[in-house]
């Protein structure tokens, strides 16, 4: 069968390696050839090994009847939309690793290929390499599905072990993850969390089956993360990882965040170090589940592109594709109602802290920068910010406590 790549970067050139360096073994599995027919990329390869069938025109895919599945690994909406929205109304499959295409738009093109008979699959724009996606639609199906949860960005959690484990600095962390092919385009999506809050949307969806627009969702990065917030994190017994969560409430709605977040040394979790990803499931039936691997680079995440090119090819005509209903007003609880115990750098007083939050337990106070640390009980974001107000604090850095 032939296939189309879209997009020569990153992800785009792994899956053109992974399908040369793996034919035998995919022919095998798969009963057929997945053969990369075409390449779409505007930018020119003198020397390149794919050279000759690398074509700066959409139409070349678009409007050749031999090829039948085509990834998208273009990043960003704009024209992967228009592109895939017209690959799935030709009858094309797509596969996807352009995490913001379908949190965004994921929606709307399963149902554009439902309509037109295709797939659209999109293992790898959620966990890089690790098999997650597919697990917690099919094999996770006998459960109601409680909580989700996960390291889902290899470049912060590849930052922050850096900082924490080799004192390095954030700068040079970060361009060492985007020499490495970890980080986005624009690394602001990494470092602010937006790149992790598009992959708990999209957990969120198919664990839940009902949509989440990220608009709704409060994303906190890394930016403010420092070494004493580690070392506060140390006195705890734990690490600080950035972990977006969504879990679903007795009525219904679902509380969803991304945040730097207090994890138990111990925990899964607190194990997963540098690019890793690892996202924790809990099931009405099963318990819980972890899923663990490099959630970034250009190989990982290939393998999981090829796979659902694979799974496409293989099934073609049947519907392979999840499903999920559309959101509502009031389903995702807004991030000032999120409830959570929280650990908290503050500029002020220890006594105006101690005496404004109920409960908050200081950690260490520096007289010199009036910095202080302290843990609180169980209250609402915007409740925390309020109080802070009034103790006449200002936040310096904000860590949730989770339980794992
Ligand atoms: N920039 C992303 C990350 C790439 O670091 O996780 C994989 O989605």
């Amino acid at each position: 069968m032939f296939v189309a790549v879209m997009g020569y970067g990153t992800v785009g050139s792994g899956v053109a390696e992974v399908l040369k360096m793996n034919a035998g073994s995919i022919k095998k599995k798969c009963g057929f050839e997945l053969e990369l027919k075409r390449i779409l990329d505007i930018r020119k390869f003198p020397g390149d090994p794919f050279e000759d069938i690398i074509t700066d025109k959409f139409d070349d895919i678009l409007t050749d009847p031999e090829i039948e599945v085509v990834a998208e690994t273009m990043g960003g909406l704009h024209p992967a939309y228009e592109f895939v929205s017209a690959l799935l109304k030709s009858g094309k499959s797509v596969v996807t690793s352009n995490k913001e295409l379908v949190a965004v738009k994921g929606r709307e093109l399963l149902e554009c290929a439902k309509a037109n008979g295709a797939n659209f699959l999109f293992e790898a724009s959620t966990g890089g390499g690790i098999p997650v996606l597919r697990p917690v639609s099919q094999c996770l199906v006998g459960n109601e599905i409680t909580h989700v949860a996960g390291i889902l960005n290899g470049t912060t959690n590849y930052i922050l072990t850096e900082m924490i484990k080799n004192d390095t600095a954030f700068e040079d962390a970060l361009a060492s993850a985007q020499k490495l092919g970890y980080a986005e385009k624009d690394p602001t999506a990494d470092v602010d969390g937006i790149d992790a809050l598009r992959k708990i949307c999209i957990l969120a969806d198919l664990c839940f089956g009902k949509n989440v627009d990220p608009g709704n969702v409060e994303a906190i990065g890394i930016r403010n993360v420092n070494l004493a917030d580690v070392e506060a994190a140390k006195k705890l017994g734990g690490a600080i990882k950035l972990i977006g969560s969504a879990d679903r409430l007795g009525d219904g709605r679902i509380a969803v965040i991304v945040c730097p977040s207090f994890v138990k040394n111990g925990s899964q979790l607190a194990a997963c170090d540098d690019v890793f990803n690892c996202v924790l499931v809990r099931g009405n039936a099963v318990g819980e589940v972890c899923f663990y691997g490099p959630g970034a680079g250009k190989l990982p995440t290939a393998s999981a592109v090829v796979a659902d090119m694979a799974d496409c090819a293989k099934h073609n005509g049947c519907d392979r594709s999840p499903e999920w209903d559309e959101g509502s007003e009031g389903y995702v609880v807004s991030g000032d109602d999120f409830v959570s115990e929280w650990l908290v750098r503050a500029s002020g007083s220890e006594s105006g802290i101690a005496g404004a939050i109920p409960g908050a337990k200081i950690i260490s106070a520096a007289a010199e920068s009036s910095e202080v640390c302290f843990t609180t009980p169980e209250l609402s974001y915007g409740s925390l910010n309020a109080l802070l107000g009034s103790a006449g604090a200002q936040a310096l850095s904000v860590i949730r406590i989770t339980d794992y």
